[in-house]
């Protein structure tokens, strides 16, 4: 049997229509510019954010790097969340490959970025020790703070507060679809405000591989460039480009599944004495839990049980877990999870 895997919205398979697709793709050479394939999904993907260009990348990490790069010179910096997967699970890509200084302030409880704290950490131009501020970073949804979809008024708030200091705007989108439908927005109405976007056709939306990133027609021109440095030039890539037309086309419709069968699980689970989840945070595809102190079990021993059961998820430290559901979790299977985890509550778990 297929495992039950939590862990992550990164390990969905392609559906059937996917490997199907694949299969049977256009392909061409993209470093020359004409695989058939990467060109529709690169329209679409423009058409579907309402931006002049877009350009698929090999992942959401490079996404972000080729943005960063392309956007900001050596010594530049950027003013980004401490917890933002940009600043702390993408190995300093901006730092180490393009010499650009990270800025990190505190993500809010609501995945925002306060912008008394940006306005703070904007440097004084004419002052000689600084580096140049260029850039802030977002992240929607803030995967590391519930999974929480950042609204469009807020977005264009901070677009503003970047205009008043001349800095470029990036969004992390990685979840932007996650995002837009918990706010039931349209994608456009969240990317309007940004200067650039990236968001990934391999989580939620169920494709093997890949990202986009879009902007400007100049932008993306230059970026394409960046990508190539990056060794992101990748020849017949229509292959997978043909997985990423049928995410975009059937999968952002259904993500809302995704998001009840979270609240679904995330309800059912509080009720369980020493477990604790801010029901408030639930809004899109994760669950972040609490264990108390005085359970006799940690996390990584009901991680140790479930798995015998074949049910995975992530566990980020003794008493705190995080799980993501996607289109693999069906409701029957999250069935299966409450009973599972009802069980390990009610038999005392090893320890
Ligand atoms: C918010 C966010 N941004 C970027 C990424 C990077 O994506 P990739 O793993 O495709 O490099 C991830 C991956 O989990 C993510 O959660």
């Amino acid at each position: 049997m297929q495992a039950i895997d939590l862990r992550s919205d990164t390990v969905t398979h392609p559906t059937p229509e996917m490997r199907q697709a694949m299969a049977e793709a256009a392909v061409g050479d993209d470093v020359w510019g004409d695989d058939p394939s990467v060109q529709r999904l690169e329209r679409l993907a423009a058409e579907m954010l309402g931006k002049e260009a877009a350009l698929f990348v090999v992942s959401g990490t490079m996404g972000n790097t080729t943005c960063l790069l392309t956007h900001c010179g050596r010594g530049d910096e950027i003013i980004v969340g401490k917890v933002a997967h940009t600043f702390k699970y993408e190995v300093g890509a901006s730092a180490a490959l393009g010499s650009i200084h990270s800025y990190p302030i505190p993500v809010q409880p609501d995945g925002t970025l306060d912008l008394h704290d940006i306005e703070h950490a904007i440097r004084d131009s004419s002052d000689v020790h600084y580096p140049v501020t260029k850039l802030v970073a977002l992240e929607n949804t803030q995967g590391s703070i519930g999974g929480i979809p950042i609204s469009a008024e807020y977005t264009q708030a901070l677009r503003d507060l970047c205009d008043r200091h001349g800095l470029k705007l990036h969004l992390d989108g990685a979840r932007l679809f996650n995002a837009a439908a918990a706010l039931e927005v349209d994608v456009k109405t969240l990317v309007a405000p940004v200067d650039s976007v990236s968001f990934c056709l391999s989580k939620g939306l169920c494709a093997p591989i890949g990202s986009i990133i879009a902007g400007s027609a100049e932008f993306i021109g230059r970026a394409r460039r960046t990508r190539k440095m990056l060794g992101g030039g990748w020849r017949q890539a229509g292959i997978i480009a043909a997985a990423g037309i049928i995410a975009l086309e059937t999968m952002p419709k259904r993500l809302h599944e995704d998001h009840a069968n979270a609240k679904a699980l995330a309800s059912a689970l509080s009720q369980l004495e020493g477990l604790h989840i801010d029901m408030g945070q639930v809004q899109t595809n994760m669950i972040f839990i609490q264990l108390d102190q005085a359970l006799p079990f940690t996390a990584y021993d009901l991680e140790a049980q479930l798995a015998e059961q074949n049910i995975l998820m992530d566990v980020w430290d003794e008493r705190f877990i995080r799980l993501v559901t996607h289109y693999w979790i069906t409701p029957e299977r999250v069935q299966t999870v409450i009973d599972a985890v009802r069980a390990c509550f009610s038999q005392p778990v090893r320890s």
